[in-house]
């Protein structure tokens, strides 16, 4: 059974330069109780994706198409690209079915405030529980994340707090409403090695424990496939390959997904410096190449077919797609 459904998602943003669509037809599944994850370079459109389901695109963004259907336990089914600014279903969207994560605690934490009362505040909107058992509530919270001493923490400030610590404490106001949806977007980048490996198990072990799906977002493959149970893999604004994560890590098939693999095995130059290993940068939304958008940097583009004409979506089996001519039969 899916909890979200997301439908030939296009989201476009006007900008002085014009109009660009930032994500171009997307379509994926996010099963109950289980963690898709959207992996890509910066700027494919992994976090609008992320924004449209949340409905929290900027003023300047708009759903041009397609749908995003979640299947509420309470609610029924709703169509979160039809719900207007206002719709009193925003409030479940915000909170209470779905949360948000990000990688930069600051976007969801006030320096002025205690991370106390701005998590208590999170408990007062998004639960019933009653004034005076609120603090008790988040103190619990703070434990379920596994921040020591709760009960001291509850009262210090965002900048007190370690980067890691500051995390936890993000993901425990996420979790005051009991989201039924957990979207995480790049939720440890900033942290160094080890703290990016102790948030990302916490975030796993609480999945589990409370049965929540997630959408995983990030750039790194290497993340992305100790962490799902399906992917998909963005590149300008399209998924180009989607397959469970044990599929793909078997069998990966768009030269884009099998060059991100090879990029996590980083090349160091002479001098120490980590070089990228896929050539090339990622085109600006605004410059999408002609035919499939990889083809300037594909080692196995052919000529006259992919810089030309815009690959289908394959079915290599019922759950792993493939858009890329090579595996088109005409291509054959
Ligand atoms: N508010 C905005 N206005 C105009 N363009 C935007 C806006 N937000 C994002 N974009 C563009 O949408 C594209 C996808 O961005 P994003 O989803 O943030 O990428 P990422 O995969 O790194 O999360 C980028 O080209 C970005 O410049
Ligand atoms: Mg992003």
């Amino acid at each position: 059974m899916n909890l979200v459904e997301v439908k030939d998602l296009v989201v476009r943003f006007r900008t002085d330069e014009g109009i660009v669509s930032a994500v171009n037809g997307v379509s994926f599944d996010i099963a109950v109780g289980k963690t898709m994850g959207l992996v890509g370079e910066s700027g494919c459109g992994k976090s609008v994706t992320a924004d449209a389901i949340m409905s929290i695109l900027p003023d300047n963004g708009w759903i041009e198409n397609g749908s995003i259907i979640y299947n509420s336990l309470h609610e029924g089914s709703f169509n979160v690209a039809e719900l207007g600014k206002k719709d009193k279903k925003l409030e479940l969207v915000h909170g209470k079915e779905m949360a948000m994560i990000f990688q930069e605690p600051s976007t969801s934490f006030c320096p002025v405030y205690t991370i106390g009362n701005q998590i208590i505040e999170a408990i007062a909107l998004h639960t019933n529980i009653p004034k005076d058992e609120q603090r008790e509530y988040c103190i619990e919270l703070l434990h379920k994340v596994r921040i020591s001493n709760p009960e001291q923490r509850i009262d210090e400030y965002p900048y007190q707090l370690s980067g890691g610590m500051r995390q936890r404490a993000m993901i425990a106001m996420a979790l005051a409403g009991s989201p039924r949806l957990l979207i995480a977007d790049e939720p440890t980048t900033s942290l160094d090695v080890t703290v990016q490996a102790q948030i990302l198990n916490l975030l796993l072990d609480l999945q589990q424990e409370l049965g929540m799906s997630m959408l995983m977002i990030n750039h790194n493959i290497g993340i992305i496939a100790e962490t799902t149970d399906m992917v998909g893999v963005m590149y300008l604004g399209k998924i180009v390959e989607l397959a469970p994560t044990k599929e793909l890590l078997a069998n990966p098939m768009h030269p884009y997904t099998r060059d991100l693999f090879r990029s996590i095995l980083q090349v160091t130059d002479q001098k120490g410096r980590k070089l990228a290993f896929i050539e090339g940068s990622v085109p600006d939304a605004y410059n999408i190449p002609k035919g499939c958008a990889y083809h300037p940097r594909c080692g196995q583009a052919i000529d006259g077919l992919c810089d030309t004409e815009l690959p289908v979506n394959c079915d290599i089996s019922d759950t792993h797609r493939v858009s890329c001519h090579l595996y088109n039969k005409r291509a054959q």
